[in-house]
């Protein structure tokens, strides 16, 4: 347990910065170039805990994979390679890993099970092992007051594909449920209410897969044959790079020059909501690739509170943590609309940024209506330096931090070591921009 110390009141940031690759492209390419014949070069492949997992399990279902710094090569087994692993396999706490291999596994001819670290034990899994099951899998996990969760055993079944609706906004769940179906009998098709992040679609669409897409729908077709690309390039990490460009608005007369990241409209949300809070961020540059990715320039700006949608909320749902800090420094009340998701994440991020922001002096409140839980902040013109934790969750974590350099006065963050989660570099990257 590592604490850390911020100086609050940074007079302005001036700094140009990239970012390890995409955490939720790492996943997927990781799990398809397992899954696909032939050789898959990742680049911009982030060492973090998380993606870590992802080739250690990919590892032990008899998959080579060779990570050189931030390149890893895959060598694919094909779409009936992976071997029986010898024991339990670990996921430690990556939730990503631990819903796209339940599907992955639900598919395949031998037993497996799927243990878990503390935290992601305590995580809902009957939303991805309840639709498996109706594609005929054969899961056993852990029952406890009508939930499901780690460790969950799959054994051999023969799926069949279906047609899924949503019922609640999730990429995880989505793409488990595409993962299984490649290694279904005929169609599986998901149907989404509101759109969530398209990672999993677009690079099944990059390893050749037999698919149909529609306004809201994604079909993949089973037993077809995956092919490498050859090499993935991943872009930044937008959920990394969004600490950045809320510090970038919110401390004064800062100017921050972020390169190659990814601008996938099903994860850019932030940009739009800060934009329409008054933020100055504009994209420089865009390139070509199948993940839309490009530069960008953030410049500080007045804030001011703004309406975050139930639709725009899967859109940004990792950078939720960071923009209650956003809407703290906004003149006026920021309403985050259906935000209960955050709840079931690596803590309860509502409680733990609610609460965190009260000790800096931020009055943050909550009304539900039926299922759907909104979230208030009220802003104020000055955060409060404070002893605060990150819960253990790498977000609250790496968003409290953010608001220790706006704030007057030191911050103290119990616990940073949960930031190797997703971003190991957070900390150096910080210190690049200002002195703590
Ligand atoms: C992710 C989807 C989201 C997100 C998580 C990564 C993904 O989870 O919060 O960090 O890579 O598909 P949900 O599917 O539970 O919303």
């Amino acid at each position: 347990m590592r604490s850390f110390a911020v100086k609050g009141g940074c007079s302005h940031i001036t700094a140009a910065l990239s970012f390890p690759g995409d955490k939720s492209i790492a996943h997927r390419a990781a799990i398809l170039g397992a899954l696909a014949s032939g050789t898959t070069t990742l680049r911009n492949f982030p060492a973090n805990e998380d993606c870590l997992s992802t080739l250690s399990i990919i590892r032990r279902l008899g998959v080579r994979v060779a990570r050189d710094g931030t390149v890893v090569r895959i060598a694919g087994k094909g779409p009936n390679g992976l071997k029986a692993p010898d024991s339990r396999l670990l996921i430690k706490e990556s939730g990503t890993t631990y819903r796209l291999m339940l599907g992955v596994l639900a598919g395949q001819g031998f037993d497996s099970t799927l243990a878990a670290g503390a935290s992601l034990s305590g995580r809902p899994m009957l939303r991805v092992t309840g639709p498996l099951r109706r594609m005929g899998a054969r899961l056993q996990g852990r029952r406890s007051a009508g939930e499901e969760y780690p460790p969950v055993t799959a054994r051999p079944g023969r799926l069949k594909g279906f047609v899924y609706r949503m019922p609640v906004a999730s990429a995880q769940v989505k793409s488990a449920l595409l993962l299984a179906g490649l290694f279904a009998d005929g169609l599986t098709t998901v149907v989404e209410k509101v759109p969530t992040r398209d990672h999993t679609e677009r690079m099944l669409e990059q390893f050749g897969a037999a698919t149909r897409r529609s306004r809201n729908s994604f079909s993949v077709r089973g037993k077809a044959h995956l092919v490498s690309p050859g090499t993935v390039t991943i872009p930044g990490d937008i959920s990394s790079a969004a600490f950045f460009i809320v510090l970038g608005s919110i401390i004064p007369r800062s100017a921050i020059r972020i390169s190659n990241i990814g601008l996938n409209p099903t994860r850019s949300g932030i940009i739009a909501v800060l934009r329409r809070m008054g933020a100055d961020i504009r994209v420089c540059k865009r390139y070509p690739g199948a993940e839309p990715r490009g530069d960008i320039m953030v410049r500080s700006a007045a804030l001011k509170a703004t309406t975050v949608t139930r639709k725009e909320i899967p859109l940004l749902i990792d950078e939720l943590p960071v923009l209650m800090v956003a809407a703290a420094c906004a003149r006026g009340t920021t309403v985050f609309k259906a935000a209960q998701e955050l709840r079931v994440k690596e803590t309860d991020r509502i409680n733990s940024m609610l609460f965190n922001l009260s000790r800096m002096g931020v009055d943050g409140w909550t009304e539900k209506a039926g299922r759907e839980e909104a979230v208030f902040i009220a802003g104020v013109p000055e955060l409060r330096g404070a002893w605060v934790s990150g819960f253990g969750d790498h977000r609250t974590a790496m968003s409290m931090a953010v608001a220790g350099v706006k704030a007057q006065g030191v911050t103290v963050i119990d616990d940073i070591d949960c930031i190797n989660k997703s971003f190991p570099g957070f900390v150096a990257a910080l210190r690049k921009c200002c002195r703590l």
